[in-house]
């Protein structure tokens, strides 16, 4: 796909919902009594993999153009699927269904396309195995294709080594089916939508700075949910606003969680006009109307606790900092070594061939900003936050830039293009 450029980016967006928030509400609305009404569900190949993996164990899920309906059957209402569970491109789903797999009383295979299996697992193997699982690697290469045979599992307390809510969110729904409580420790605070949404579910779940405890055999009961617009998907928007000159841009009830607000932090930081208007919560989460205006933006240093906060944004905060004048550092995020595609290298690939002064390191990259970016000949190896954030580098870049597999966008964004088409034309 050849990408387009824009002098200007005028007017109102509203962005998919949040792709996480939309994942758990399929899982949770699976796991219990009742139906669950889902409004502004993301209609993204991610979440469509969660949805089928549930209906694949007998509960219907109804897809309908104003909501998703999931009629649970409870915590015991799962029945053994008759085919291989596939979770496609999505990390969230294979993570967090082996911790509800491990404790059923049917055994299942869970695979997923060539980047999930590439994909580290142990990191839920290892404290899944410690409350009893069975869960072996078909390759044992500690990637999946995983066989998951149900057993009966115990409580336990999990020091996790990464600060990762996909590890957090299986142990915790291992948690569920324990025979006491369990509780997760993480380095650092990652997303804790699992510990809103299923305590709004009716689980005995709690939370104290980073460690989050369930107790075991609850109730859950359905919910109705409206589910935010995903900061993960505003960030491009965010970005290309301040980037582009004479642009404004007013994104619509995005999801600003303080676990997952880190692009704003760094984006406001940079020297981003970016106006937060009409906070309020919504079904536990806070949201808010985001108003982004052009803005000549400096490099920072990003590192520690407000990782896990942006750890999706980085590949967009990397083109925001091309960008910007200055030096912009970016540390203790090896963890984007293990994404939908190695993020320090293709960002880096990508960058260096627009132009950019870009530095991978160990855990994150150093980029000198400001000198003009030129068009060049990009691929995205399918990861559709590689296609996004090189989308809006493109908006600015001298001559014709071209990306590879662009239609990946698709994951978790299907109407990206024409949403930022939109804004060009306006
Ligand atoms: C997610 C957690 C994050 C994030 C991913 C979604 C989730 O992954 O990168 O896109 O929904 O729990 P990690 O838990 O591996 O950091």
């Amino acid at each position: 796909m050849i990408l387009q450029h824009a002098d200007k980016l005028k007017g109102e967006l509203t962005v998919p919902g949040d792709k996480s928030i939309s994942h758990r509400a399929v899982m949770f609305g699976s796991l219990a009594k009742g139906t669950t009404r889902v409004t502004h569900f993301l209609q993204g190949a991610d979440c469509l993999s969660t949805i089928s993996c549930f209906q694949k164990m007998g509960i219907q899920i109804e897809n309908t153009p104003d909501e998703i309906r999931i009629h649970g059957k409870g915590l015991y209402g799962l029945s053994a699927p008759t085919e291989v569970l596939d979770a496609g491109n999505s990390g969230t789903t294979t993570r967090l269904i082996s911790g509800i797999l491990a404790a059923q009383n049917f055994n299942v295979t869970l695979t997923g396309d060539a980047s999930i299996c590439k994909r580290p697992m142990k990191r839920i193997i290892t404290p899944l195995s410690m409350m009893g699982a069975k869960i072996t690697s078909r390759d044992k290469n500690d990637c999946a294709p995983l066989l998951i045979e149900g057993t009966s599992l115990k409580g336990i307390h999990y020091n996790s080594p990464v600060a990762s809510a996909q590890v957090k969110s299986s142990v915790l729904l291992a948690g569920l089916y324990a025979d006491g409580a369990t509780s997760v420790t993480e380095p650092f605070l990652s997303r804790n939508h699992t510990e809103l949404m299923l305590r709004a579910f009716g689980a005995k779940i709690t939370s104290q700075n980073t460690t989050a405890t369930i107790c075991p055999d609850p109730d859950l009961c359905a919910l109705e949910i409206n589910v935010p617009g995903d900061i993960s998907s505003a960030a491009y928007f965010i970005a290309a606003g301040l980037i582009v000159p004479n642009s404004e841009i007013l994104i619509k009830n995005v999801g600003i969680n303080p676990t997952r607000d880190g692009i704003l932090k760094v984006a406001l930081e940079m020297g981003g006009n970016i106006e937060i208007q009409n906070m309020r919560t919504d079904g536990g989460e806070l949201t808010a109307d985001l108003l982004v205006r052009s803005s000549s933006l400096h490099g920072v240093t990003i590192g520690g606790e407000i990782i896990p906060t942006l750890i999706d944004e980085i590949p967009m905060i990397a083109v925001m900092a091309a960008y910007a004048e200055g030096t912009t550092t970016i540390k203790d995020a090896a963890e984007l070594k293990v994404k939908e595609s190695d993020r320090i290298a293709i960002v880096s690939e990508n960058l260096l061939k627009m132009g950019c002064d870009i530095t991978p390191t160990d855990d994150g990259m150093i980029i000198k900003g400001g000198k003009p970016l030129h068009g060049a000949a990009l691929n995205s190896y399918l990861d559709h936050r590689i296609a996004m954030s090189f989308a809006v580098a493109a908006l600015l870049a001298d001559g014709e830039t071209e990306m590879k597999d662009a239609e990946c966008v698709n994951i978790s964004y299907p109407t990206f293009y024409q949403d930022l088409e939109d804004l060009i034309r306006k």
